[in-house]
C-alpha cells in the first residue's frame, strides 16, 4: 500500500523512519516533507491545507491511507474531508480536534466532567475580562481559545500585562479566535503522557518531558520545544493509573456522551503537583520534539498500530518499547523564537547515523544536494543508551562536530533527570 504522511518538522521525519521499517507499506510519501523525510520517502510540494489539491495529489499516487502529523489540518477537518472521499486517515476528526483546537472546548469538558485542571474563566470581550481578572491571583496565565502555533499563551506576572493581551486577542491578534481564556497559574513539574486511542479504547504511547523556555534553566520566551527526553521518570505506574481514570477515561466518554469518537495520537500535556496530575492542554497530534524520543524506544511496527487502531482493534496490540532511554537536543537557527535567517547552508553530509546517535531533519530542505535551513527549528540530534548523562554527552559532541554557525542549543536538556541523580 501507498501511504503519506502529511508534515515537514522533526515529528515527520522521526515518523517516516519508523514507517519505513514496516514491511508492508510499499512507497512512503511526505507532504510536504524535508531534507530528512527525502532521504527515505517522496516528498511531495503540496500545500497540505488545501483539501482539494490535497487529494488530486493523493489520488494521482495511489495513495490509500494518510497519516497526519500536525494540528491544523486536524482542527480544519482534513479527516473529515478525506474520509468522505474515500481515503483512510489516521487522526482525530473535526469535532474531537477540538480539544486542541479549542481551550475553551477543552476546558468546559473538563468542568463537566470533573477533571482535575487549572481553575478558569472564558471571556468574549473586556467587560467580562474585567469582571473575571480579581477572581485570579497572579501570576495570571492569559490564553488564546484558538490554535496560535505555541505563541497563545502568556503568563503575566501583572494584572495590567493581561489586560494588554486579552485585549490584543479580543482584537484578532490571532485570527483563530477572539475568545480569552483565564487560567490560574498552576507551580509543578511538567510531563506528557501520550496515547494511542480508536473508537472503542486506548493504549499508551510512551511518556516524555520537553523544555519550552529557549534559553538554559527555563528562561526566556516558550519555543516549540527545545529538547526532550522520554521515558519520563516522574509518570510511574500509580501516577499513570490517576492520569486514565481522571483524565482520559472522563475526556473519551465526553466525546461519546456527543456521539463522536476520538482517533489518533492523543497527546496529554500535564502538570504534577504533589503527585497528582493536572490537565494543561490536549494536543490532537504528537508532540515536536517527543515525537522524536518515542519513535527510537519503539519496538512494534508503527504501520501495524496504526492499522490496528483504523479498525478498532488497537486493544489487542502489546505494545513492546526499548529500556532504553531516548533524548534529543533541539539545533536551532539563532533568533528563533524571534526573527531568524532562513536559507544557510548545514553541512552534515558526513555524518554518519549510528544505531544509537542518529539526526532527524526539522526546518530543511534540499536544494541541488545541499542541505538548506528552512525554518526555527532545524536538527534534531537523537541518542539513546542506558543513562541520561552519557546520552546528552554523545549529543553535545555531535553538535560541535556539526559546528553550524548560524545555530544554537540548550546543553541542559534533562536537567530535572540529571540533577536529582
Ligand atoms: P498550552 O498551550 O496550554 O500548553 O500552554 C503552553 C505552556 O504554558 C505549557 O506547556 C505550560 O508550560 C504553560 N502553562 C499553560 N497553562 C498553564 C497553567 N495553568 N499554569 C502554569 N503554566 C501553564
Ligand atoms: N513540544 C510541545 C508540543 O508539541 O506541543
Amino acid at each position: 500500500m501507498n501511504i503519506a504522511l502529511i508534515g515537514s518538522g522533526g515529528r515527520e521525519d522521526a515518523l517516516c523512519r519508523k514507517l519505513k521499517e514496516s514491511k508492508n507499506i510499499n512507497q512512503i510519501f511526505c507532504i510536504p516533507g524535508n531534507a530528512g523525510t527525502a532521504q527515505v520517502a517522496t516528498n511531495l510540494e503540496v500545500n497540505f491545507l488545501d483539501f482539494k489539491k490535497l487529494l488530486k495529489t493523493l489520488k494521482a499516487h495511489k495513495i490509500k491511507m494518510v497519516i497526519v502529523g500536525p494540528e491544523e489540518p486536524l482542527v480544519k477537518g482534513v479527516v473529515n474531508f478525506l474520509e468522505k472521499n474515500r481515503v483512510k486517515v489516521f487522526g482525530p476528526n473535526k469535532y474531537a480536534s477540538q480539544l486542541e483546537g479549542s481551550k475553551a472546548f477543552m476546558k468546559s469538558i473538563c468542568k463537566k466532567y470533573n477533571i482535575p485542571t487549572a481553575y478558569f474563566k472564558v471571556c468574549h470581550n473586556q467587560k467580562e475580562f474585567k469582571k473575571s481578572i480579581n477572581k485570579f491571583n497572579l501570576p495570571i496565565v492569559v490564553k488564546a481559545d484558538g490554535l496560535a502555533a505555541g505563541k497563545g499563551v502568556v503568563i503575566c506576572k501583572t494584572k495590567k500585562q493581561a489586560f494588554e493581551i486579552s485585549k490584543k486577542i479580543f482584537k484578532g491578534k490571532f485570527k483563530s479566535s477572539k475568545k480569552v481564556v483565564l487560567e490560574e497559574f498552576l507551580k509543578g513539574e511538567e510531563a506528557s503522557y501520550f496515547l494511542i486511542v480508536d473508537k472503542k479504547s486506548f493504549v499508551n504511547f510512551g511518556t516524555a518531558q520537553d523544555h519550552k523556555k529557549v534559553f538554559e534553566r527555563e528562561k526566556g520566551p516558550n519555543t516549540g520545544g527545545m529538547g526532550a527526553y522520554s521515558p519520563a521518570p516522574i509518570i510511574d505506574k500509580n501516577l499513570e493509573k490517576k492520569i486514565i481514570s481522571r483524565i482520559v477515561k472522563p475526556t473519551l466518554q465526553a466525546l461519546k456522551d456527543k456521539k463522536q469518537f476520538y482517533r489518533g495520537f492523543l497527546y496529554v500535556g500535564l502538570m504534577i503537583k504533589n503527585k497528582d496530575p493536572y490537565l494543561i492542554e490536549y494536543n490532537v497530534r504528537m508532540g515536536d520534539p517527543e515525537c522524536q524520543v518515542i519513535m527510537p524506544r519503539l519496538k512494534t511496527d508503527l504501520f501495524k498500530i496504526i492499522n490496528y487502531s483504523l479498525k478498532n482493534q488497537i486493544k489487542k496490540l502489546n505494545l513492546k518499547w526499548e529500556k532504553k532511554k531516548c533524548m534529543t537536543i533541539v539545533l536551532c537557527s539563532k533568533g528563533y523564537p524571534g526573527n531568524y535567517k532562513k536559507g544557510k547552508i548545514i553541512r552534515i553530509k558526513k555524518i554518519k547515523s549510528k544505531k544509537n546517535l542518529f539526526i532527524f531533519h526539522a526546518g530543511t530542505k534540499l536544494n541541488n544536494g545541499n542541505i538548506y535551513s528552512t525554518g526555527g527549528r532545524v536538527l534534531n540530534i537523537v541518542s539513546k543508551g542506558q543513562s541520561y548523562v552519557e546520552i546528552r554527552k554523545k549529543i553535545i559532541k555531535l553538535i560541535k562536530k556539526i559546528n553550524w554557525r548560524n545555530g544554537f542549543f540548550r546543553k541542559d536538556i534533562g536537567w530535572r533527570v540529571i540533577d536529582k541523580l
